[in-house]
């Protein structure tokens, strides 16, 4: 099996005991900090059939048709031109083999009582996304890429979730805010201290208990490869 995109840890720990001791994992990782990290954790946890390599998913080197499974979680959703991934992965399925993605959709991340803050935070960060090349509703396409890249039999789950107080993921929209704070502004797309006041309001928002926080739409594909 291989995990495109794995990061630190992914789903590489799942997959490993999924496919048991006579199975292996390759995970492919373009970032050397995240391959570091998963090396370190796959040793730490003893995940003797995995090994992650440094590489670009669009074009691995890895031998076409050689995988029981290709698949990736949250990967498509950060890049332009997902149809590349996609192409790749269903080109090292083999025959019979599976292809399976699980992307955001960021239609359903929504909070109640409603806040100008978190509006105005999700506009940015959708004008950050176009601005680029990268697709924020991308979970919604996902069949539609699967087929599109030649899989047959395409099934589609789609996920949703609260997070209640106390789940780290009520503060998903101020991380992403966090992490792209200095690209933003670099970008033009904001000024800073009208952003900090963004942050500041929305952060009380998420910390009342009493505010409602829903997830993205995770939309969860899969098809296979052709005999
Ligand atoms: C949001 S993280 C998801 C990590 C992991 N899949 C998980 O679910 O925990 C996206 C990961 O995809 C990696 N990535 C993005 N584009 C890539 C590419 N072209 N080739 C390899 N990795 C890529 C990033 O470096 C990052 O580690």
């Amino acid at each position: 099996m291989r995990e495109i995109g794995c990061g630190p840890h992914g789903c590489l720990e799942l997959l490993s005991k999924r496919v048991g001791p006579s199975g292996s994992v390759v995970g492919v990782e373009r970032s050397q900090d995240a391959v570091d990290l998963a090396r370190k954790m796959i040793v730490e946890r003893g995940l003797n059939n995995v090994e992650v390599l440094c590489g670009d998913a669009r074009s691995t080197e890895l031998p076409p048709a050689s995988f029981d499974l290709a698949t990736a979680r949250l990967v498509l959703v950060n890049v332009p031109e997902p149809e590349q991934i996609v192409a790749e992965a269903v080109a090292l399925a083999k025959p019979g083999g599976y292809v399976a993605f699980h992307e955001a959709d960021w239609v359903a991340h929504i909070c109640d009582p409603p806040s100008d803050a978190w509006s105005a935070l999700v506009e940015l960060f959708v004008r950050y996304s176009e601005q680029n090349g990268i697709d924020p509703f991308v979970g919604r396409k996902l069949p539609r890429l699967l087929r599109d890249g030649g899989l047959e039999d395409v099934r589609v789950n789609p996920l949703i979730h609260v997070y209640p107080p106390g789940n780290p993921r009520r503060s998903i929209l101020l991380d992403f805010a966090e992490n792209l704070t200095e690209r933003m502004l670099a970008q033009n797309l904001i000024g800073e201290a009208e952003l900090a006041e963004l942050k500041t309001t929305l952060r009380r928002h998420v910390e009342d208990p009493g505010t409602l926080v829903v997830s993205h739409l995770w939309i969860q594909a899969w098809g296979r490869q052709p005999v």
